[in-house]
């Protein structure tokens, strides 16, 4: 995962804990960092590595959302300590969690507390994006990593229906910029607020943002089988709950997207590889960028930390199975995966892992970053 210093160009406080950072990206750099709603940037510092979602619309310049996290060493320095002007190391764009902005169509958003953030750069442009006749920006990939062909236009503006789950008024994130999207799309966008600790005029809006409230408030407010594409992040309760009702209301599962913001169940513990050299091994070749390097990798260690000594260039960032960042195909052999929590069922039905949730379960191992 190659790191280039962007300047960063702006720092908004969007409430106590968080800020989003704007970051300047030179002309050269322009295409590594063009980037589809939805997707995220990777952020090094003193070797620690985080994701963070962009919360900017497609074609502008990338703004990450970044809430302070207890003990996080990364976020702590980005909402107290970063300013203008300074320099940060940042990785491209990945993710796979960004909708077909050509294809317009019925979308509705499930959002808790930072999980708006990529939820907010994917609503702001759809809408933009998908007005009649609009074209996708320039140099933006679709879901499946390909551009429209030329000359298709949008076919029409797109409808969001957004729920964003918070504790109190005063800790949403980006409740400026949801005002001023729902003003400049008063007929396209409905707005939900939904708060837990805070009491609103209507029952229905007070409380978690959890199965039993979405069972409520979704049939209400939605056109349940008129509905394109359901986008949830957050928390893995309300997204786990989201996807269980939606099944209940008969969503088919190929509509419904989602992206993990944090598990509260403790990863499996980390085997260091110097701890196993004596037992059984698998070979492991990596490709990436081109280039096959063969390791060998003892039963217990997972791909990543197993070829990481040879190939210090792998891309990861939470190593919880959580971010996707470290996603690969196995082209050969088999692993087993302890878990995901961000890849979707087609991707694990076409063979691709996480590598840092993944152990090699066959003598021989293929994985493929660059597919
Ligand atoms: S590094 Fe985040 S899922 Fe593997």
């Amino acid at each position: 995962m190659p790191f280039h210093p962007l300047r960063v160009a702006g720092i908004d406080r969007l409430c106590a804990d968080a800020v989003a950072v704007t970051f300047e990206v030179p002309p050269e750099l322009s295409s590594a960092f063009r980037f589809g709603p939805g997707q995220s940037l990777t952020v090094r510092r003193d070797g620690e590595r985080r994701t963070y979602s962009i919360c900017a619309p497609a074609g502008a310049a990338p703004r990450i959302g970044v809430r302070e996290v207890p003990g996080g060493v990364i976020s702590r320095w980005i909402v107290h300590d970063l300013r203008p002007g300074d320099l940060v190391d940042v990785a491209p764009p990945t993710g796979t969690f960004t909708p077909d902005l050509a294809a317009g169509g019925r979308h509705v958003l499930i959002a808790a507390g930072s999980g708006i953030t990529p939820v907010l750069s994917i609503a702001a442009s759809l809408l933009e994006r998908s007005r009649a006749g609009a074209s996708p920006p320039a140099g933006w990939l679709g879901r499946a990593g390909r551009r429209p062909s030329a000359g298709v236009a949008v076919l029409g503006g797109a409808e969001v229906t957004l729920f964003y789950g918070n504790r109190r008024a005063d800790t949403v994130m980006f409740a400026e910029e949801l005002a001023d999207l729902k003003d400049r799309y008063p007929d396209r966008l409905e707005l939900v607020h939904v708060l837990s600790r805070e009491a609103r005029e209507s029952e229905l809006f007070s409380g978690r943002l959890d199965a039993q409230r979405l069972r409520e408030l979704v049939p209400l407010l939605v056109d349940v089988p008129a509905v394109d594409h359901w986008w949830l992040c957050g928390p893995f309760g309300m997204v786990t709950d989201a996807t269980t009702v939606l099944g209940e209301l008969g969503v088919p599962a190929g509509r419904v997207h989602r992206e993990l913001f944090w598990v509260d169940e403790a990863p499996p513990p980390p085997v260091r590889p110097e701890a196993l050299v004596d037992g059984p091994t698998s070979d492991v070749t990596v490709v990436l960028d081109g280039r096959r390097t063969t390791v060998p990798v003892p039963d217990g260690v997972t791909l990543l930390d197993g070829a990481q000594k040879s190939r210090p260039d792998l891309p990861f960032a939470c190593k919880g199975g959580v971010c996707g960042t470290c996603r690969a195909r196995v082209t050969d052999g088999e692993v087993t995966m302890r878990r995901n929590f961000a890849l979707e069922q087609a991707e694990v039905d076409a063979g691709f892992v996480l590598t840092c949730q993944s152990l090699p379960a066959s003598p021989k191992v293929v994985i493929d970053f660059d597919q």
